[in-house]
This record gives C-alpha cells, structure tokens and sequence, in this order.
C-alpha cells in the first residue's frame, strides 16, 4: 500500500500510509495479487447548512500508472457509490486539483464557506474556516438531501 502510494503521489509521507489521518476503510483494486488502486473512505456526518448530513468523504484515489485510463478509478468511486447508497449516506465529498475524473461521475464544485480540524505532522493546529473555491472540493448527491448555499462544518479534519 505504501508503494502504491508513494508512486502514485510523489509528496506522500514515507513513514505513514496516511497524510493527517487514516482513513476509516480502503477499496482496493487489484490485478491478480498485484495491487494496483485504492481509495481511502470515512464514514463523517456533517453540518450542511444546519442539516446534519451522512457522509463519505473520500481520499487518496490512486491507479498505478501502468493500469490507468482502464477505468479502473471511475469502477472503484461506483462501488463506494453504491455502498453508500445502500448505507444510506448523503453525499460523497472528495478534494481535488484536477475535476475531470469526477466531473464525468457527476461530482460537483462546491464553494461554500467549510469549517474542518486542522492536523498537521502529527499535531493538532486550530479550527479552519474558510472557502476553498469551487475548483478544489467536489460533492456528489446520493440522496433526496439538498446540499445547502451556507457554512458546511466537517465536524473534523478535511481528507
Ligand atoms: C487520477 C487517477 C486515479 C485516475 O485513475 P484511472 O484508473 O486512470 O481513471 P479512469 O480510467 O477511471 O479515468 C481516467 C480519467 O481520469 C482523468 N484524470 C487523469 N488524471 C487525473 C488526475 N490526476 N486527477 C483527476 N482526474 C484525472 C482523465 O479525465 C482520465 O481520462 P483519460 O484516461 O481519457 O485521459 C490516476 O491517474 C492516478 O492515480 N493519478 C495519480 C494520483 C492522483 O493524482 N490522484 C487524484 C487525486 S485527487
């Protein structure tokens, strides 16, 4: 897993398989015993708006380079999809530089005001609050639940 990562984001940390903090659970994706994909997931509720709204935030999608343009990462955000379908979970929420990959799955750009806990090396800093522009986070609806114009409060850190 740590490979896998570190070859897919030259940035990631070589002593941890996680950024600021571990995931609650990781689709993986594999080609024989080869792993080749994962996704990391946690199950958050948040405040939307004032609406507490049950999520799955989404993290660290990742295809080694030789399997890319399969599908393989549009197969893995389905199968999350449909897991949280079954769960009963509002919205997928991710954060990303480059919204093509999401974009072609129905994610949207969202430019609310969000509020999360900010971690970093291993240290707790303080309550962000700000808008991250509409080019770096991206929700997906899953449900009847509208996605609200105000403060979005994470209720812990950002993914
Ligand atoms: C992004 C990534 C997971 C896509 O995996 P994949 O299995 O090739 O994805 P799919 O085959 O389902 O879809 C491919 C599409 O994703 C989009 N895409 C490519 N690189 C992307 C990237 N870094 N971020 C978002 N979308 C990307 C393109 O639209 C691409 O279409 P194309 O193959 O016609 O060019 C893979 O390129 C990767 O691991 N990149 C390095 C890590 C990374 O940047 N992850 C995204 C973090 S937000």
């Amino acid at each position: 897993l740590q490979k896998l990562l570190v070859e897919c984001f030259p940035d990631y940390p070589t002593e941890n398989i996680f950024f600021n903090k571990s995931p609650q659970f990781r689709l993986l994706a594999k080609s024989g015993n080869q792993l080749v994909g994962q996704i990391g997931v946690e199950f958050r509720v948040i405040n939307n708006d004032g609406q507490i709204a049950r999520t799955f935030c989404i993290s660290d999608v990742c295809v080694l380079e030789s399997f890319r343009s399969k599908q393989i990462a549009s197969q893995m955000l389905l199968r999350i999809e449909e897991l949280g379908r079954k769960n009963n979970v509002a919205f997928l929420i991710l954060t990303t530089s480059r919204k093509s990959l999401y974009y072609k799955l129905g994610y949207r750009g969202k430019s609310n005001t969000f509020k999360w806990f900010m971690i970093q090396n291993n240290r707790s800093l303080g309550i962000a609050n700000r808008s991250l522009g509409s080019d770096t986070i991206m929700v997906k609806s899953i449900s009847n639940q509208k996605w609200g114009k105000g403060e979005i409060d994470l209720l812990g850190p950002i993914f």
